[in-house]
């Protein structure tokens, strides 16, 4: 079989290295060609080198640095980082970034004119545990319409920006998770970039009912009405005594496993 026959027989899973529907894409390809450096410098560093910021307690959970709860539907989004061999990837760090309910990121490029919420800065981080585990517990990203490079807009499907920085700096993997359901999924441009079904489904966070909470929590809330009848409930602020356990602690869980190579490698976006 010759080389090229043997390429041929090789799925593609990634979308092209610059993709028209990507601005970002155009600017993430080398337009030079690779500088040789030192054996000993920074690249050949082994284990995660993140800085000088420690993760914080709640760096994984994106609902509880406001004042109050972020407007949207709160999800847990949570998963397993497996090397090519299925072996878990601990101590890797995950981050990921995302739109708030309305669609919008905190992010002076956003011109979307959506509000932004003040109870919600859309990035969290956390490190994989001993067996490769990681969880976020943020809200349910909304959609929103994007401009590309040829002129044209479309509609984004509600999406969070995944990274996993692997056993050292130079190990990467940035890419996009989707919600199972997602009508918005098939007109996507992004995901629809990746010329392989089964690696589209691999950017599919799969719905974890089981893991998910439904609670009916505490006495019903009444509200001021106009004419001033009713009693008036507070909203709880986030200072006081008590209120990250008497938050009602419905969610909708999903599960995005992740994996860092080989034939079953989950696509980079
Ligand atoms: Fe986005």
């Amino acid at each position: 079989m010759s080389q090229v026959e043997a390429a041929d027989q090789v799925e593609v899973m990634d979308p092209p290295l610059a993709d028209s529907n990507s601005a970002v894409s155009q600017l993430r390809v080398p337009v030079r060609p690779p500088i040789h450096l030192p054996q000993e410098w920074f690249h050949t560093l082994e284990g995660p080198a993140f800085g000088q910021l420690k993760l914080g307690a709640f760096d994984n959970d994106l609902t509880v640095h406001g004042v109050a709860d972020p407007i949207g539907t709160r999800v847990r989004v949570h998963g397993k980082i497996t090397d090519s061999g299925g072996i878990p990837v601990k101590g890797a760090l995950v981050e990921i970034w995302q739109s708030n309910a309305s669609g919008a990121y905190r992010d002076s490029l956003d011109v979307s004119g959506f509000p932004l919420d003040p109870n919600f800065i859309g990035a969290g981080r956390c490190m994989t545990d001993a067996v490769g585990n990681y969880s976020f517990t943020t809200i349910r990203p909304g959609p929103y319409p994007a401009q590309f490079r040829d002129g044209g807009r479309a509609w984004r499907a509600a999406h969070i920006h995944f990274s996993v920085f692997g056993q050292s700096i130079g190990h990467r993997l940035v890419t996009q998770l989707y919600f199972e359901g997602d009508p918005l999924i098939a007109h996507d441009r992004m995901i629809n970039a990746i010329p392989n079904k089964r690696g589209q489904d691999r950017l599919i966070a799969k719905l974890d009912i089981e893991n998910s909470i439904s609670e009916s929590f505490g006495p019903p809330r009444m509200f001021p009405t106009v004419d001033g009848s009713g009693a008036v409930v507070p909203t709880p602020q986030r200072t006081d005594p008590g209120v990250r356990l008497a938050r009602n602690p419905s969610l909708l869980a999903y599960r995005f496993d992740v994996t860092l190579r080989g034939e079953r490698a989950t696509p980079f976006e």
